[in-house]
């Protein structure tokens, strides 16, 4: 089976093709052809991501990145004459123009891109911002009409939870065996922060895409992505927040656990405090942990946003220029980090001991934060020697931390091979909250 995958969920415009056979109980997945095109530099300049302008990117960009990915996979052919498609020119192109999102470039061009051999086009329809939603739904809508290719429906969140699979190669396998349930995934994004207990596999066809989901926890207020971008901003960091504050906490990391190291043998001059590098001289940086002790498995990121919002105000007042000194944001960004990372591992644990988890799951941009996997997986590995829990942790690989096109393929595999085909294309629509 081929899949076209689609996802504008945020601010990447990512497309993927996919080739995928069964052999045995295992699943193989061939990348033909993956793309993601990252608005990140324009919405740098905004200090944050606007809908409306993320939405008229992908507009301009998701044509070209089609037959970039079609190129790829040496399935891009033009026809030399444009080729009619009655169907989209009298029913869907109305329907299109109506929701304003076809442009005049994909209407121009689709016609001479000649059919390539998918089977089938997965798109994102939610949860994510609506606008930029539209434009992969329509995109899809209209090669669908084009091609005369069903369309299958995958919810965002479920590929971040398949985004573990694929590993630097071009081919990689998903198996899924009985004995790795009951898995918990950790979604940690801009958008969200929930803990969601996978109960069977994609081998029982029931739910969405044959997976069984259930949230047993989740943000009561901002996520843990949002929190890392607005606490960057607050100490002037740029736009997306999170690997920035992640770069200033691991050198304050390493420069105060190098304060404890025995490099050789003391002299008189090492007993004496150097002022001018001693970290001693900075005010103490302490901010709360959240719900941390809460007996749910909730988490609320927006009292330590406040917090941090408060510490800075606090010593601003003492000294207006103290967020000149790099040696005070990278205390701020470490104590910060240390503040959301115990808590997620926190609730994480505690959920892994009650539900006897043997998989878990972490996926969404902010599962890319290094401290955040070492701490995940050191207290992971604890689990083994006092609870007798042999459960085994995955992350993405680097590249798909984020949001991108190749997690959308996947689950959309297991929608596909469910027969969740969508019957009426028209009725698709962008559901800001879906959940999982
Ligand atoms: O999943 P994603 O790419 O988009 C959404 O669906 O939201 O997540 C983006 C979020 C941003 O808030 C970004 O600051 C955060 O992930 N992020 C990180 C790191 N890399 C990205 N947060 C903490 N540490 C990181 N290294
Ligand atoms: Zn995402």
């Amino acid at each position: 089976m081929r899949i076209l995958a689609i996802e504008t969920s945020c601010d990447e415009t990512a497309i993927s093709l996919v080739d995928v056979r069964k052999e045995g109980k295992n699943t193989k997945f061939k990348i033909l052809g993956n793309e993601v095109s990252s608005q990140i530099a324009l919405h740098t300049q905004y200090g944050g991501v606007f809908p409306m302008m993320a939405k008229r990117e992908h507009g301009k960009n998701i044509i070209h990145i089609l037959e970039k990915v079609l190129k790829e996979a040496k399935m891009h052919s033009l026809n030399k004459k444009p080729q009619p498609n009655i169907k989209l020119e009298n029913k869907t192109k109305k329907l299109l123009d109506r929701e304003n999102e076809i442009q005049d470039r994909w209407s121009d061009i689709m016609p001479f891109i000649k059919k390539p051999k998918i089977d089938v086009i997965a798109v994102t329809t939610g949860p994510g911002l609506e606008p930029a939603l539209w434009v992969g739904i329509s995109f899809a809508k209209a090669l669908s009409t084009y091609w005369n290719i069903p369309i299958v429906k995958v919810n965002h969140m479920e590929g971040h939870v398949f985004s573990i699979f694929p590993k630097k190669t071009k081919n990689f396998t998903v198996e899924i065996e009985n004995k790795m349930f009951p898995m918990l995934s950790l979604l940690v994004s801009g958008g969200h922060t929930e803990l969601v207990l996978v109960k069977e596999g994609p081998a029982s066809p029931t739910s969405q895409g044959g997976v069984k989901y259930k949230k047993i926890g989740q943000t009561r207020d901002d996520a843990a992505g949002e929190a890392f971008d607005k606490v960057a901003r607050m100490l002037g960091l740029p736009y997306p927040g999170g690997p920035e504050i992640s770069k200033l906490a691991n050198i304050e990391r390493s420069s105060s656990s190098k304060l404890f190291k025995f490099s050789g043998p003391r002299t008189k001059e090492d007993e004496e405090p150097d002022h001018e590098n001693s970290n001693n001289s900075l005010p103490l940086v302490s901010l709360p942990r959240p719900m941390i002790y809460s007996k749910d498995y909730d988490f609320s990121f927006s009292g330590l946003k406040t917090a941090a919002l408060y510490l800075i105000r606090d010593l601003k007042i003492k000294n207006p220029n103290i967020l000149d000194d790099i040696n005070i944001k990278q205390k701020i960004a470490c104590e910060f980090e240390n503040a959301v990372v115990e808590t997620l591992v926190y609730k994480t644990i505690k959920a892994i001991k009650q539900h006897k988890i043997q998989t878990l799951i972490v996926g969404g941009g902010v599962s890319a934060n290094k401290y955040l996997q070492e701490e995940m997986d050191k207290k992971v590995k604890k689990l083994k020697k006092s609870d007798f829990l042999n459960t085994k942790a995955y992350f993405p690989s680097k590249t798909l931390t984020g949001d991108n096109a190749l997690m959308i393929a996947i689950a959309g595999y297991y929608q596909a091979k469910n027969k969740k085909f969508v019957k009426n294309i028209n009725k698709i629509k962008a559901e800001g909250n879906l959940s999982l």
